[in-house]
């Protein structure tokens, strides 16, 4: 049997950006959208246009830039939600409305308090005016996978008859089991008479853990799209994670029958993006892109890896975008040999932001003997901040000990208007040195935050290893993110905490979790 194009719908901007903590400013989403074309996803759902005016803004924003990919909103089954979406998509070159309506018992009952006639009837309105504006429309029956199946069927068929090109399942509150995700499937495809018409998607929550392994059933039962995101990162547990999805369909590859348009080689870099611009981490032994994910430790397993690899890895690391080569620069390494690791871990970046990775590398390259590729991808990944710097990093000076405050004098430069002129700041108080730190940088911009979070952890290997620090600030009903990396943590630590301070001080576009109306 012929191998099945299977079509990969990217809601990392949409249904990622819904978990906790996860919003993202325009800037941020058009980085990852442009990441997401790379990668060869065939679809990227780009938010929720009614939602807020930052979402229908970022939909328009990806909406007009992006080619080589169908640009997609979300929408309730109503017009001004509809019109709303069209109005951000009607310049993208491949525009998709994709509307949704609830039709399980449960939300019909206690939700939505409409009969099952009525849920057709809106379903079908909603779709006409969507097909009346959008050539490409997608449905979604919210909570399908809880919903009487011979309604499903009456649904399905009658939002196909409307315009629906595509019908996608959702299992929204992650209680599906593969065996039952099949059959779902599989009934629509015997019992749906316009069936044909339509491209059949799957939309998996992780609640169980199944999201995974539900998408692939129901691919293994005839469907023809998947809705994932990057790090399966959404809603509650999350999402379907795409890398995971798309490796096993290529790796078993036999058994599915079925493949995507994935550049697998850009699983790794897409991955820690979108870690590093939502601050969610990706676990050590996530699969694939867990940094534990090629990693052999048992004797047994070394042995037999250099026997044959084949004996314990059903992957080559390089095919998701991990380099098999560690120690890679030193401080004699130049520039050239610094853009071609660069481009190999998956980077693409302009001259000017080369430049400032080479300067980056050439300071860290005097603090550090070995330079592994962890470090390179940290110092790509380090903010290339799109806002103007209010006050920049310059040193620190610190004695503690324990059991008393710490004295902090901290040395910051200010902006680009104020010249070079430096301003410092001395306070003796806090629990220890990282707290005396972010408490002397709040003296010194006069933005007194809540650390909402904080955390710490080596880039690579060994003692001198680069301490990659991510903070993040409530300030004002918002939140805003930094990162920094150093060889000395402190410093780190102090880097990061003043590039969300500048966020803020920039009025960075407001972060928090936009609710989804419904
Ligand atoms: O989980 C869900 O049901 C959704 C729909 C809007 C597709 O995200
Ligand atoms: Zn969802």
């Amino acid at each position: 049997m012929a191998t099945r194009l299977i079509r990969i719908f990217d809601t990392t901007l949409r249904d990622g950006e819904q978990s906790p903590g996860a919003s993202m400013n325009l800037t941020e989403k058009m980085e990852i959208a442009r990441a997401l074309v790379s990668l060869g996803v065939d679809i990227i759902e780009a938010g929720f246009p009614i939602a807020s005016l930052g979402d229908f803004e970022s939909v328009r924003e990806i909406a007009r830039e992006v080619k080589g990919a169908t640009v997609c909103g979300l929408a309730r089954c109503n017009d001004a939600d509809i019109d709303r979406a069209w109005e951000a998509l009607k310049h993208a070159h491949q525009p998709r409305i994709h509307v949704f309506l609830a039709t399980s018992s449960i939300h019909r009952e206690f939700k939505l308090r409409m009969t099952q006639e009525e849920v057709i009837a809106r379903a079908v309105a909603g779709v006409r005016r969507a097909a009346a504006l959008c050539d490409d429309i997608e449905f979604s029956p919210e909570d399908a996978a809880r919903t009487e199946i011979d309604f499903l069927c009456r649904v399905v068929e009658a939002v196909i008859e409307a315009g629906a090109q595509t019908v996608n399942i959702p299992d929204t509150v992650g209680y599906a089991t593969p065996t039952q995700m099949g059959s779902v499937i599989r009934a629509l495809i015997d019992k749906v008479p316009n069936i044909d018409q339509s491209v059949i998607s799957v939309h998996c929550h992780d609640d169980l853990g199944l999201a995974v392994a539900n998408s692939l059933a129901a691919v293994g039962a005839g469907a023809g799209q998947i809705e994932c995101t990057i790090n399966g990162i959404g809603e509650r547990a999350g999402n379907c994670s795409l890398e995971e999805v798309v490796m096993a369909l290529r790796t078993r590859g036999d058994f599915y029958e079925a493949d995507t348009r994935i550049e697998s080689r850009r699983l790794v870099p897409t991955s820690r993006l979108v870690a590093n611009i939502t601050g969610i981490q990706v676990p050590r032994n996530k699969a694939i892109v867990g940094r534990n994910a090629f990693a052999h430790e048992a004797g047994i397993h070394q042995d037999g890896m250099l026997k044959e690899r084949r004996t314990y890895e059903i992957m080559r690391p390089e095919d998701v975008g991990l380099e098999r080569t560690d120690l890679v620069l030193g401080k004699h390494s130049g520039r050239a040999a610094l853009a071609d690791r660069v481009k190999a871990l998956g980077y693409v970046v302009s001259a000017e932001q080369l430049q400032t990775i080479f300067e980056r590398f050439k300071t860290l390259a005097d603090r550090k003997k070995e330079i592994y590729d962890g470090d390179i991808a940290a110092l790509c990944e380090e903010n290339f901040t799109d806002i103007a710097e209010r006050w920049s990093f310059v040193g620190y000076k610190l004695s503690c000990a324990s059991g008393s405050p710490p004295s902090v004098t901290l040395r910051v430069k200010l902006g680009d208007d104020k010249g070079d002129q430096e301003q410092s700041v001395s306070i003796s108080s806090g629990d220890g040195p990282i707290d005396g730190i972010f408490l002397a940088i709040e003296k010194l911009t006069g933005i007194i935050t809540k650390c909402r979070d904080f955390r710490v952890q080596a880039v690579t290997v060994g003692k001198d290893a680069q301490a990659e620090v991510t903070v993040e600030l409530e300030y004002d009903s918002r939140v805003e993110r930094g990162r920094a990396v150093s060889t000395d943590s402190l410093e780190a630590s102090a880097k990061a905490f003043l590039s969300a301070v500048n966020r803020i001080a920039a009025g960075a576009s407001p972060r928090l979790h936009p609710h989804r109306p419904d």
